[in-house]
């Protein structure tokens, strides 16, 4: 029913999209001229240092400090992060006024993004007005119900054959196994690919690209990717060795080696007004794109959510009951999905207390007003859904693991974007759909026959593009 509530809601905007998209000029001001950043000096701000204003204490513990800032200063919070100005907007109607309500007078293309280029180029994510308007209608119709019900045995396929390799007491990295899992799912179903030997490389060349932004993002100076310095060498090494597998899969599909009925194949017969194809660079990011947004994110929210249950028992024994008494012994598949309530509730609440989107910004292109604050042309605002899923304000008990908040009117209750994993307005998340069956057939797969008993260490959340688990990521298996 949220789904199609969600659906819905989609072609709304995108029928708004056509004559709004076109407002965005990508040359917009950018930061803030100095004369129009006073406008901001009415919101309340931690202290700040000279020159790099908040950029050292944001970068060393990001999440600690948008804590004690809105702890401290409420829901709009001003800080500087070396010559940019960003404010951080920390209430659902904040939120909603940028995202939802006057989306095309903002740019995804922040002070963060600008650092991704080389890996994501103009995809979807990255992409901004008319172009992008273009592409998200050529992908949509690859995420439509019929094509998901589609995808979802492949899933559920996928995930039996890694688990069959299991053994009971084994120790497994879970971050590993669900990354390889949902990485070879994405592939095969959207670009009828199999990655099954790409995995390692591929993992490491995007842990290596990862890596290299967070330090951009972290330094107060900008240092072009063409110039040689190590990092931007291994950053150029890792797009080299992703460029290479997405020629790969693109070859396999003229060759004839793919099925015609998949996404890529979309999009390659995809022709604009005149009659011209998507030119190559193009479809390389559209594939490297929905190839890494399709699968990390998901594979986080599976992370996670096996740790939250591993330190859970009492809702991983309800769970696999849940399973059991929907399923029966057999595997789950998409008919089985409305069944699995539980197993959804357990995933959204883990998406919940871990968003593996844990922060996204925009950035103004006309001077605007938000909260009736005035805000200059190119200034970021941040949301930040770790802050706004742990609420107390939306939330009882915040910090409490309870999927069975779920279970009653919250989600109708809530302000709308209280509660935003997959983000909202126009931009939300376009395999959102696509990545909740995934998660929740995966996890029924998985807790119908194992339980995944974690080490003594937890894993810390690190704030990179993504919401990521360091240290303690070793679990031992157990047969149910
Ligand atoms: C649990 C899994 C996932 C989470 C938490 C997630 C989260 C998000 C969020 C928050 C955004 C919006 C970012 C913003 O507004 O700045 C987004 C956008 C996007 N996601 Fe996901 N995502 C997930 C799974 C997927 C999957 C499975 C795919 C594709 C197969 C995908 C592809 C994309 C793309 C292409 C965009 C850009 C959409 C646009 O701007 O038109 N994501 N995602």
């Amino acid at each position: 029913m949220l789904a199609s509530f969600l659906e819905g809601l989609g072609s709304m905007y995108m029928a708004g999209a056509i004559a709004a998209a076109s407002r965005v000029d990508p040359a917009h001001v950018y930061p803030p001229p100095v004369a129009a950043r006073s406008a901001l000096d009415a919101l309340p701000s931690p202290p700040g240092r000279p020159l790099v204003g908040h950029l050292p204490d944001f970068a060393r513990d990001t999440l600690g400090f948008v804590e004690a800032a809105a702890r401290e200063h409420g829901d709009m919070v001003r800080f500087r992060l070396g010559r940019w100005e960003a404010v951080l907007l920390n209430h659902p109607y904040l939120v909603e006024e940028v995202l939802v309500r006057d989306p095309w007078n903002w740019i995804k293309h922040t002070f963060f993004w600008r650092h991704v280029g080389a890996i994501f180029g103009k995809g979807l994510l990255t992409n901004e007005g008319q172009p992008w308007l273009h592409q998200r209608r050529l992908v949509q119709p690859a995420f439509r119900h019929d094509r998901l019900e589609a995808y979802a045995a492949t899933m559920v396929d996928y995930t039996l054959r890694r688990i069959e390799r299991w053994e009971d007491g084994a120790e497994i990295d879970v971050r590993a196994e669900m990354t390889s899992l949902t990485f070879e799912i994405v592939a095969k179903v959207l670009f009828d690919a199999d990655v099954a030997g790409d995995v390692a490389e591929i993992g490491a060349a995007f842990d290596t690209g990862i890596e290299e932004i967070g330090r951009r993002f972290r330094r107060p100076i900008r240092i072009p990717d063409r110039v040689p310095t190590p990092g931007n060498l291994r950053y150029r090494r890792s797009v080299a060795r992703m460029d290479a597998l997405i020629e790969r899969i693109v070859a396999e599909h003229r060759e004839g080696c793919a099925g015609p009925d998949d996404l890529l194949s979309d999009l390659m017969a995809a022709r604009d007004e005149e009659g011209r194809p998507m030119p190559e660079e193009q479809l390389r990011d559209e594939v490297i794109t929905l190839l890494l947004a399709g699968h990390e994110t998901t594979a986080l929210a599976l992370t996670w959510t096996w740790w939250l249950l591993a330190r859970h028992p009492g809702v991983d024994r309800r769970l696999a009951d849940a399973v059991e008494a929907a399923v029966g012994s057999g595997a789950p598949g998409v008919a089985d999905v409305p069944r699995l309530g539980y197993v959804e509730h357990v995933v959204k609440e883990s998406m919940r207390l871990r968003p593996p989107a844990y922060s996204f910004g925009r950035e103004a292109v006309e001077p605007c007003e938000v909260g009736g604050r005035e805000i200059p042309a190119g200034t970021t605002v941040f949301v930040f859904p770790w802050l706004l899923h742990r609420d107390v304000r939306w939330f009882e008990k915040p910090l409490t693991f309870d999927p069975d908040r779920w279970e009653g009117e919250l989600e109708e209750s809530l302000p709308r974007a209280a509660y935003l994993p997959f983000g909202a307005g126009p931009r939300i998340c376009v395999g959102r759909h696509f990545a909740m069956i995934e998660a929740v057939l995966i996890v029924a797969t998985i807790a119908a026959r194992w339980r995944i008993e974690w080490g003594p260490a937890d894993p810390r959340p690190f704030p990179s593009i993504t919401l990521r688990p360091t240290g303690g990521l070793t679990a031992r298996l157990r047969s149910r």
